[in-house]
């Protein structure tokens, strides 16, 4: 259930019977020349509403701005700096735990946020060990990578190999295009070539990745490749945010 579609009195009455909520968190950058713009918030996003659906969760607001500064040399690619991320987590956060939520999961589509979802949960732990007395829930945060999971990387092995690269990847593609067949972008572009060195800022990427693809065949995305992604990390994430609901 999505928390956008539920009425006030529906989420009291969620809260009797879980204190748990689901959260995708993205990015809004380029992904190469058949990639769409929203791919990072678009995979966890459609993931979390599919597991969701299997364990009863509610899912929040997608939070589809993230870590993209290496990335706004490319039309369309919006960033948010470190401590403003820092802050919308633990703005969402504080909010949900004024109501009673008190476990926080995080499924996250862009490897870039880590360190800075990482770093969030810090400042929240942080707040509360430096003011023991308040009022609130006891608040606990994960994050999984939707394609963080052992079953993707089986999959994306199998179907793409060392075609899966690193930015614009085929399975990353594949999921939006099994959620968004009519965005679908025919491409026969060749695999992008492997990465020369490491990238620096915005104009560097562009300087070193020009169609803004690394080391990735994109073209071999498909939506049937991503309706399996899709049901293996749904199913993985189920597993996880499970456990994580049942940890004393
Ligand atoms: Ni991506």
């Amino acid at each position: 259930m999505r928390l956008q579609l539920q009425t006030w009195q529906d989420i009291d009455t969620y809260l009797t019977r879980s204190r748990g909520i689901m959260i995708p968190v993205g990015s809004t950058e380029q992904h190469g020349p058949n990639g769409l713009i929203g791919t990072d918030a678009l995979c966890p996003e459609v993931i979390a509403w599919r597991a969701a659906e299997q364990c009863g969760a509610v899912v929040g607001p997608t939070i589809s701005v993230g870590m993209a500064q290496h990335h706004l040399a490319f039309s369309g690619s919006i960033t948010l700096r470190p401590s403003t991320l820092i802050a919308v987590i633990r703005d969402y956060v504080v909010s949900l735990a004024r109501h009673g939520f008190e476990r926080f999961y995080f499924l996250n589509g862009h490897g870039g946020n880590i360190a800075t979802v990482n770093a969030a949960f810090s400042e929240i732990y942080a707040e509360a060990s430096l003011n023991p007395g308040l009022d609130r829930p006891h608040i606990r945060c994960k994050l999984d990578n939707w394609f963080g999971f052992d079953s993707i990387a089986e999959i994306s092995a199998e179907l793409f190999g060392d075609g899966e690269g690193s930015h614009a990847t085929p399975s990353e593609i594949s999921v939006t295009q099994a959620a968004y067949p009519e965005s679908i972008r025919p491409s026969n572009l060749p695999p992008a070539p492997p990465r020369p060195r490491p990238f620096y800022d915005a104009n560097d990427y562009r300087v070193i990745h020009p169609d803004g693809r690394i080391a990735s065949d994109s073209a071999a995305a498909s939506p049937a490749a991503g309706e399996r992604l899709i049901a293996a990390s749904a199913a993985s994430v189920v597993t996880s945010y499970q456990a994580f609901l049942a940890e004393a």
